[in-house]
Protein backbone atom coordinates (compact mmCIF):
# COMPACT_ATOMS: atom_id res chain seq x y z
CA UNK A 1 0.00 0.00 0.00
CA UNK A 2 1.78 3.51 -1.22
CA UNK A 3 -1.28 5.97 0.50
CA UNK A 4 -4.28 5.09 2.06
CA UNK A 5 -6.99 7.55 0.33
CA UNK A 6 -9.55 5.34 -0.44
CA UNK A 7 -10.61 1.81 -0.65
CA UNK A 8 -8.36 2.28 -4.25
CA UNK A 9 -5.44 1.57 -2.96
CA UNK A 10 -6.35 -2.01 -0.94
CA UNK A 11 -5.34 -4.42 -2.78
CA UNK A 12 -7.61 -7.11 -0.95
CA UNK A 13 -10.24 -5.36 1.32
CA UNK A 14 -10.94 -8.75 2.99
CA UNK A 15 -7.35 -9.42 4.03
CA UNK A 16 -7.34 -5.70 5.47
CA UNK A 17 -9.87 -6.49 7.97
CA UNK A 18 -8.82 -10.09 8.84
CA UNK A 19 -5.28 -7.67 9.58
CA UNK A 20 -7.55 -5.19 11.43
CA UNK A 21 -9.14 -7.99 13.82
CA UNK A 22 -5.71 -9.55 14.35
CA UNK A 23 -3.71 -6.64 15.44
CA UNK A 24 -7.15 -6.98 18.05
CA UNK A 25 -6.38 -10.05 18.69
CA UNK A 26 -2.67 -9.10 19.50
CA UNK A 27 -1.76 -5.67 19.72
CA UNK A 28 1.91 -5.77 19.60
CA UNK A 29 2.77 -8.75 17.69
CA UNK A 30 4.35 -6.31 14.91
CA UNK A 31 5.75 -3.23 17.41
CA UNK A 32 9.11 -3.94 15.58
CA UNK A 33 7.80 -2.44 12.23
CA UNK A 34 7.59 0.88 13.34
CA UNK A 35 11.03 1.53 15.08
CA UNK A 36 12.94 4.57 14.02
CA UNK A 37 10.17 5.41 11.82
CA UNK A 38 7.26 9.04 12.61
CA UNK A 39 4.24 9.55 11.94
CA UNK A 40 2.86 13.53 11.47
CA UNK A 41 -0.96 13.85 11.98
CA UNK A 42 -2.23 16.87 10.66
CA UNK A 43 -5.70 18.45 11.96
CA UNK A 44 -7.53 21.07 10.02
CA UNK A 45 -10.69 20.12 12.34
CA UNK A 46 -11.39 18.52 15.31
CA UNK A 47 -11.29 15.11 16.02
CA UNK A 48 -11.35 12.72 19.06
CA UNK A 49 -11.48 9.10 17.66
CA UNK A 50 -9.05 9.78 14.69
CA UNK A 51 -6.76 11.23 16.37
CA UNK A 52 -6.37 9.34 19.44
CA UNK A 53 -6.77 5.44 17.41
CA UNK A 54 -4.17 6.59 15.13
CA UNK A 55 -2.11 7.51 17.56
CA UNK A 56 -2.34 4.91 19.58
CA UNK A 57 -2.18 2.79 16.46
CA UNK A 58 1.31 4.06 15.78
CA UNK A 59 2.45 3.17 19.07
CA UNK A 60 1.45 -0.15 18.86
CA UNK A 61 3.48 -0.49 16.12
CA UNK A 62 6.42 1.13 17.79
CA UNK A 63 6.50 4.31 15.79
CA UNK A 64 7.62 7.51 17.49
CA UNK A 65 3.85 10.02 16.75
CA UNK A 66 3.92 13.97 16.17
CA UNK A 67 0.60 15.74 16.04
CA UNK A 68 -0.61 19.26 15.06
CA UNK A 69 -3.59 21.25 14.70
CA UNK A 70 -3.17 23.51 10.94
CA UNK A 71 -3.60 26.97 11.73
CA UNK A 72 -3.85 26.77 15.30
CA UNK A 73 -0.49 25.55 16.06
CA UNK A 74 1.11 25.66 12.65
CA UNK A 75 0.71 28.70 9.90
CA UNK A 76 -2.17 28.67 8.47
CA UNK A 77 -1.89 26.77 4.73
CA UNK A 78 -1.99 28.14 1.34
CA UNK A 79 -3.39 25.49 -1.00
CA UNK A 80 -4.05 26.88 -4.47
CA UNK A 81 -1.36 26.84 -7.58
CA UNK A 82 -0.97 29.01 -10.07
CA UNK A 83 -3.36 29.31 -12.49
CA UNK A 84 -2.65 30.28 -16.43
CA UNK A 85 0.06 32.31 -15.13
CA UNK A 86 -1.70 33.86 -12.55
CA UNK A 87 0.42 32.97 -9.34
CA UNK A 88 -1.10 33.07 -6.17
CA UNK A 89 -0.71 36.46 -4.07
CA UNK A 90 -0.22 34.96 -0.79
CA UNK A 91 -1.66 38.83 1.07
CA UNK A 92 -4.42 36.81 2.70
CA UNK A 93 -4.70 35.06 6.14
CA UNK A 94 -2.23 32.14 5.00
CA UNK A 95 1.45 32.77 5.54
CA UNK A 96 2.77 29.64 4.21
CA UNK A 97 2.19 27.21 1.05
CA UNK A 98 1.63 23.83 1.22
CA UNK A 99 4.56 23.42 -1.34
CA UNK A 100 7.04 24.28 1.59
CA UNK A 101 4.49 23.21 4.38
CA UNK A 102 4.71 19.53 2.81
CA UNK A 103 7.85 18.88 1.40
CA UNK A 104 9.06 20.05 5.19
CA UNK A 105 6.92 17.41 7.00
CA UNK A 106 8.13 14.86 4.34
CA UNK A 107 11.64 15.70 6.22
CA UNK A 108 10.70 14.94 9.68
CA UNK A 109 7.68 11.90 8.79
CA UNK A 110 8.20 8.59 7.63
CA UNK A 111 3.85 8.89 7.21
CA UNK A 112 1.89 12.00 7.10
CA UNK A 113 -1.99 11.50 7.96
CA UNK A 114 -4.31 14.17 7.12
CA UNK A 115 -7.80 15.50 8.32
CA UNK A 116 -9.42 18.86 6.14
CA UNK A 117 -13.08 18.43 6.08
CA UNK A 118 -15.15 19.89 3.46
CA UNK A 119 -15.85 23.74 3.46
CA UNK A 120 -19.18 23.13 1.81
CA UNK A 121 -19.35 26.37 0.12
CA UNK A 122 -18.37 24.95 -3.29
CA UNK A 123 -18.76 21.19 -4.49
CA UNK A 124 -16.22 21.18 -7.17
CA UNK A 125 -13.36 22.20 -5.32
CA UNK A 126 -14.60 20.11 -1.89
CA UNK A 127 -14.41 17.41 -4.51
CA UNK A 128 -11.68 18.06 -6.09
CA UNK A 129 -9.86 17.16 -2.63
CA UNK A 130 -6.68 19.75 -3.10
CA UNK A 131 -5.69 19.32 0.90
CA UNK A 132 -5.31 15.24 0.02
CA UNK A 133 -3.81 16.05 -3.58
CA UNK A 134 -1.10 18.32 -2.67
CA UNK A 135 0.04 16.79 0.49
CA UNK A 136 0.37 13.75 -1.98
CA UNK A 137 2.13 15.90 -4.80
CA UNK A 138 4.70 17.63 -2.30
CA UNK A 139 5.49 15.28 1.06
CA UNK A 140 6.77 12.89 -1.06
CA UNK A 141 5.44 10.34 2.34
CA UNK A 142 2.86 7.86 2.30
CA UNK A 143 -0.01 10.17 2.95
CA UNK A 144 -3.13 8.59 4.81
CA UNK A 145 -6.95 9.82 5.04
CA UNK A 146 -8.19 10.60 8.41
CA UNK A 147 -11.12 11.99 6.94
CA UNK A 148 -11.26 14.43 3.55
CA UNK A 149 -13.69 16.80 2.03
CA UNK A 150 -15.80 13.24 0.39
CA UNK A 151 -13.98 9.92 2.14
CA UNK A 152 -13.27 8.84 5.89
CA UNK A 153 -11.82 5.49 4.46
CA UNK A 154 -10.37 4.82 8.33
CA UNK A 155 -13.71 4.79 9.49
CA UNK A 156 -14.95 2.96 7.00
CA UNK A 157 -12.33 -0.03 7.25
CA UNK A 158 -13.86 0.05 11.26
CA UNK A 159 -16.88 -0.53 10.31
CA UNK A 160 -16.19 -3.34 8.09
CA UNK A 161 -14.41 -4.69 10.88
CA UNK A 162 -17.34 -4.16 13.40
CA UNK A 163 -19.65 -5.92 10.62
CA UNK A 164 -17.88 -8.74 9.95
CA UNK A 165 -16.78 -9.25 13.78
CA UNK A 166 -21.01 -9.04 15.02
CA UNK A 167 -22.20 -11.11 12.03
CA UNK A 168 -19.23 -13.95 13.16
CA UNK A 169 -20.45 -13.69 16.73
CA UNK A 170 -24.47 -13.81 15.45
CA UNK A 171 -23.14 -16.40 12.68
CA UNK A 172 -25.78 -15.38 10.35
CA UNK A 173 -23.83 -16.20 7.18
CA UNK A 174 -25.48 -18.32 5.75
CA UNK A 175 -27.55 -15.27 4.34
CA UNK A 176 -25.97 -12.12 3.45
CA UNK A 177 -26.75 -9.52 6.20
CA UNK A 178 -28.53 -6.61 5.58
CA UNK A 179 -27.11 -3.05 5.94
CA UNK A 180 -29.19 0.03 5.65
CA UNK A 181 -27.31 3.53 5.86
CA UNK A 182 -30.12 5.68 7.03
CA UNK A 183 -29.79 10.09 6.91
CA UNK A 184 -30.69 11.07 10.46
CA UNK A 185 -31.89 14.59 11.40
CA UNK A 186 -29.44 17.64 12.51
CA UNK A 187 -29.80 21.37 12.29
CA UNK A 188 -26.46 21.63 11.26
CA UNK A 189 -24.69 21.02 7.33
CA UNK A 190 -22.82 17.91 7.88
CA UNK A 191 -19.91 17.01 4.90
CA UNK A 192 -21.04 13.65 2.81
CA UNK A 193 -17.56 11.81 3.53
CA UNK A 194 -18.72 9.54 5.90
CA UNK A 195 -21.86 8.01 4.27
CA UNK A 196 -19.89 8.71 0.72
CA UNK A 197 -17.09 6.48 1.70
CA UNK A 198 -19.69 3.77 4.00
CA UNK A 199 -21.08 3.43 0.49
CA UNK A 200 -17.89 3.14 -1.19
CA UNK A 201 -17.02 0.21 1.27
CA UNK A 202 -20.07 -1.38 1.25
CA UNK A 203 -20.96 -1.82 -2.61
CA UNK A 204 -18.05 -3.78 -3.45
CA UNK A 205 -19.22 -6.28 -1.01
CA UNK A 206 -22.98 -5.77 -1.98
CA UNK A 207 -22.34 -6.56 -5.46
CA UNK A 208 -20.40 -9.93 -4.62
CA UNK A 209 -23.36 -10.92 -2.63
CA UNK A 210 -21.68 -10.75 0.46
CA UNK A 211 -23.87 -8.51 1.72
CA UNK A 212 -27.52 -6.42 1.02
CA UNK A 213 -27.23 -3.14 0.84
CA UNK A 214 -29.79 -0.18 0.80
CA UNK A 215 -29.06 3.74 1.71
CA UNK A 216 -32.35 5.84 3.15
CA UNK A 217 -33.03 9.60 2.81
CA UNK A 218 -35.39 11.90 2.21
CA UNK A 219 -35.54 13.53 -1.12
CA UNK A 220 -33.22 15.68 -2.18
CA UNK A 221 -30.00 13.94 0.52
CA UNK A 222 -29.13 12.09 -3.02
CA UNK A 223 -25.10 11.57 -2.31
CA UNK A 224 -23.21 11.73 -5.40
CA UNK A 225 -23.52 9.24 -8.02
CA UNK A 226 -19.89 8.07 -8.35
CA UNK A 227 -20.18 7.19 -4.62
CA UNK A 228 -24.05 5.86 -4.02
CA UNK A 229 -22.92 3.47 -6.96
CA UNK A 230 -25.47 1.19 -7.44
CA UNK A 231 -27.15 0.84 -3.98
CA UNK A 232 -30.59 0.42 -3.36
CA UNK A 233 -32.19 4.01 -2.21
CA UNK A 234 -35.22 3.69 -0.37
CA UNK A 235 -37.22 7.03 0.72
CA UNK A 236 -39.42 5.22 3.01
CA UNK A 237 -37.36 4.90 6.17
CA UNK A 238 -39.37 2.29 7.73
CA UNK A 239 -39.40 0.18 4.96
CA UNK A 240 -35.89 0.08 4.42
CA UNK A 241 -35.60 -0.74 8.09
CA UNK A 242 -37.89 -4.21 7.38
CA UNK A 243 -35.70 -7.08 8.05
CA UNK A 244 -32.34 -5.18 8.56
CA UNK A 245 -29.27 -6.58 10.50
CA UNK A 246 -27.37 -3.44 10.87
CA UNK A 247 -28.69 -0.12 10.78
CA UNK A 248 -26.13 3.02 10.22
CA UNK A 249 -27.05 6.35 11.09
CA UNK A 250 -25.64 9.59 9.49
CA UNK A 251 -26.38 12.95 8.62
CA UNK A 252 -24.95 14.62 5.96
CA UNK A 253 -25.93 18.08 4.32
CA UNK A 254 -27.46 18.55 0.25
CA UNK A 255 -25.07 16.87 -2.65
CA UNK A 256 -27.43 18.45 -5.30
CA UNK A 257 -28.16 21.67 -3.26
CA UNK A 258 -24.75 21.97 -2.26
CA UNK A 259 -24.21 21.90 1.83
CA UNK A 260 -27.85 23.07 2.25
CA UNK A 261 -30.25 21.67 5.14
CA UNK A 262 -33.28 20.61 3.23
CA UNK A 263 -35.28 19.60 6.17
CA UNK A 264 -34.33 18.50 9.94
CA UNK A 265 -37.87 16.01 9.88
CA UNK A 266 -37.14 14.41 13.72
CA UNK A 267 -39.82 11.92 12.10
CA UNK A 268 -36.08 10.04 10.90
CA UNK A 269 -34.66 9.98 14.38
CA UNK A 270 -33.34 6.27 15.06
CA UNK A 271 -35.52 5.08 17.99
CA UNK A 272 -36.77 1.67 19.01
CA UNK A 273 -39.90 1.87 17.81
CA UNK A 274 -37.66 1.96 14.30
CA UNK A 275 -35.40 -0.57 15.27
CA UNK A 276 -38.24 -3.21 15.99
CA UNK A 277 -38.61 -3.52 12.26
CA UNK A 278 -35.42 -4.84 12.02
CA UNK A 279 -34.14 -8.47 12.28
CA UNK A 280 -33.23 -7.22 16.00
CA UNK A 281 -30.43 -5.03 14.12
CA UNK A 282 -26.98 -3.63 15.78
CA UNK A 283 -27.07 0.06 15.11
CA UNK A 284 -23.48 1.67 14.30
CA UNK A 285 -22.79 5.66 14.04
CA UNK A 286 -19.25 6.69 13.19
CA UNK A 287 -19.55 9.24 16.34
CA UNK A 288 -19.74 11.76 18.12
CA UNK A 289 -23.51 11.56 17.89
CA UNK A 290 -26.12 14.09 18.90
CA UNK A 291 -28.45 12.26 21.74
CA UNK A 292 -32.09 12.91 21.16
CA UNK A 293 -31.47 14.69 17.73
CA UNK A 294 -30.06 11.69 15.23
CA UNK A 295 -30.74 8.88 17.75
CA UNK A 296 -33.15 8.50 20.96
CA UNK A 297 -31.36 7.30 24.23
CA UNK A 298 -32.99 4.10 24.04
CA UNK A 299 -30.90 2.40 21.16
CA UNK A 300 -27.85 4.48 21.84
CA UNK A 301 -27.81 2.59 25.73
CA UNK A 302 -29.63 -0.76 24.08
CA UNK A 303 -27.40 -3.87 24.03
CA UNK A 304 -28.60 -3.10 19.87
CA UNK A 305 -25.88 -0.28 19.83
CA UNK A 306 -22.24 -0.87 18.39
CA UNK A 307 -21.00 2.42 18.71
CA UNK A 308 -18.86 1.74 21.28
CA UNK A 309 -17.15 -1.19 19.83
CA UNK A 310 -17.44 0.57 16.32
CA UNK A 311 -14.81 3.34 17.98
CA UNK A 312 -13.01 0.82 19.46
CA UNK A 313 -11.73 -0.61 16.32
CA UNK A 314 -10.99 2.56 14.68
CA UNK A 315 -7.77 1.88 16.56
CA UNK A 316 -7.35 -1.53 14.77
CA UNK A 317 -8.04 -0.18 11.63
CA UNK A 318 -5.48 2.44 11.89
CA UNK A 319 -3.10 -0.36 12.84
CA UNK A 320 -3.81 -2.23 9.68
CA UNK A 321 -3.22 0.44 8.17
CA UNK A 322 -0.19 1.47 9.27
CA UNK A 323 1.35 -1.72 9.36
CA UNK A 324 0.55 -2.43 5.23
CA UNK A 325 2.18 0.77 4.53
CA UNK A 326 5.15 -0.33 6.93
CA UNK A 327 5.77 -3.63 4.98
CA UNK A 328 4.93 -2.15 1.53
CA UNK A 329 7.45 1.20 2.26
CA UNK A 330 10.24 0.47 4.39
CA UNK A 331 10.64 -3.12 5.13
N1 LIG B 1 -15.62 9.17 13.86
C1 LIG B 1 -14.64 10.09 13.90
O1 LIG B 1 -13.88 10.29 12.94
O2 LIG B 1 -14.53 10.72 15.11
P1 LIG B 1 -13.64 12.01 15.38
O3 LIG B 1 -14.20 13.11 14.49
O4 LIG B 1 -13.80 12.31 16.83
O5 LIG B 1 -12.23 11.73 15.00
Amino acid sequence: MQHFISPADVTDVHALIQQGLAAKANPFADNHLGKNKTIGLLFFNSSLRTRLSTQKAAQNLGMNVMVMNVGQDSWGLEMEEAIEGHPVIMNGDKAEHVKEAAAVMGRYCDIIGIRAFAELKDRDKDYRELVMAQFQRYAGRPIINLESATRHPLQSLADCITITEANQVAKSGATPAKVVLTWLPHFKALPQAVANSFCEWMNPLANAGEIEFVVTHPPGYELAPQYVGNARVEYDQNKAFEGADFVYGKNWSSYAHYGQVLTQDPSWMVTMDKMRLTNDGKFMHCLPVRRNVKVADEVLDSPQSLVIEQAANREWSAQAVLREILVTRFS
